[in-house]
């Protein structure tokens, strides 16, 4: 068995028959433990490409293995949504109960988990994200940040080893945006989730182990932040901006500071500007 999760391999999908691919022709490995970033503007076919790894939607070509298994094969359908599990934009969309450890408790029940492992599932999962003080809550008392995790806490309880988020802070404030993210990135290196990090927030993925770039339904850039984001220039010409690090290090060597290439993050920046003022 490989350490490849994720097998994404000349994956082409198209709504309708006649319709132009969403994806076009993507080859994508996602190892386990990994934390990969997408990143693409608006129709770029990012969130047909998430739908496609876990099995909601199967491939016009090529083919999507999830732990070995091949998504096109029924049988493994359940298992592959259970093993990569998926959170989406809208936490109001995710949570259906009307009390927070109930709704933890929903997708154990879908799964047949005997009803005695799941009080000890569910508190591990709140207390995985922080929200075991709110398991009694009703979810529309919560933030937005705190239902994402109540969300994720839904995820976790499945015990998957993946999770794809797909926009996951995007409906966040800043400070929600932050504590989703930080939980994630504890279950990543903490536990060991495979995490697939789609977004629009540049600064997102600077903490990531590798990029990919989609464009027009194709992957079209991959690597680490620093080498997909050391040319500023690059990514725009696929209507991206650069994180904001990276600009103002481009702008701030372009008024003659000399500010190091590959400056990507706030730290690396204070760093760069106490070196230059001593
Ligand atoms: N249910 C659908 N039926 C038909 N076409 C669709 C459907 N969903 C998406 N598309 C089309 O597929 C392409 C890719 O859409 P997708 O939602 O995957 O992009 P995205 O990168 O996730 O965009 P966004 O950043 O807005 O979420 C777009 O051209 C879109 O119009
Ligand atoms: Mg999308």
């Amino acid at each position: 068995m490989s350490d490849i999760l994720i097998n994404v391999d000349h994956v082409s999908f198209a709504y309708e028959e006649e319709s132009r691919e969403a994806v076009r022709d993507v080859c994508l490995q996602v190892p386990k433990g990994a934390f990969h970033a997408i990143l693409g503007q608006n129709g770029s076919g990012k969130s047909t490409l998430a739908k496609l790894m876990n099995g909601l939607y199967l491939p016009t070509k090529g083919s999507v293995h999830v732990c070995g298994m091949d998504t096109q094969d029924e049988k493994n359908t359940w298992e592959i949504r259970r093993r990569a599990g998926m959170v989406f934009q809208n936490p109001d969309n995710q949570l259906v109960a009307t009390v927070v450890e109930e709704d933890v408790a929903f997708g154990l029940e879908n799964i047949g988990v005997p009803t005695e492992e799941m009080p000890d599932r569910i508190r591990k999962a709140l207390s995985d994200v922080g929200m075991l003080p709110f398991a009694n809550r009703a979810p529309h008392t919560l933030s937005g940040g705190q239902k994402q995790r109540v969300a994720i806490a839904g995820v976790l309880a499945m015990q998957p080893e993946a999770i794809i988020f797909d926009e996951s802070t995007a409906m966040l404030d800043p400070r929600g945006r932050k504590e989703v993210m930080e939980a994630v990135k504890q279950l990543n290196q903490e536990q060991g989730i495979t995490v697939l990090w789609i977004t629009h927030f540049m600064e997102e993925a600077v903490h990531c182990d590798r990029v990919h770039i989609m464009h027009d339904g194709q992957i079209v850039l991959s690597g680490t932040p620093r080498d997909v984001f050391a040319d500023p220039d690059r990514i725009r010409a696929y209507r991206l901006d650069a994180p904001p690090m990276a600009r103002l290090a481009q702008g701030l060597r372009a008024a003659g500071m000399p500010i190091r290439e590959g400056v990507l993050t706030v730290d690396e920046m204070a760093e760069e500007v106490r070196r230059l003022c001593k």
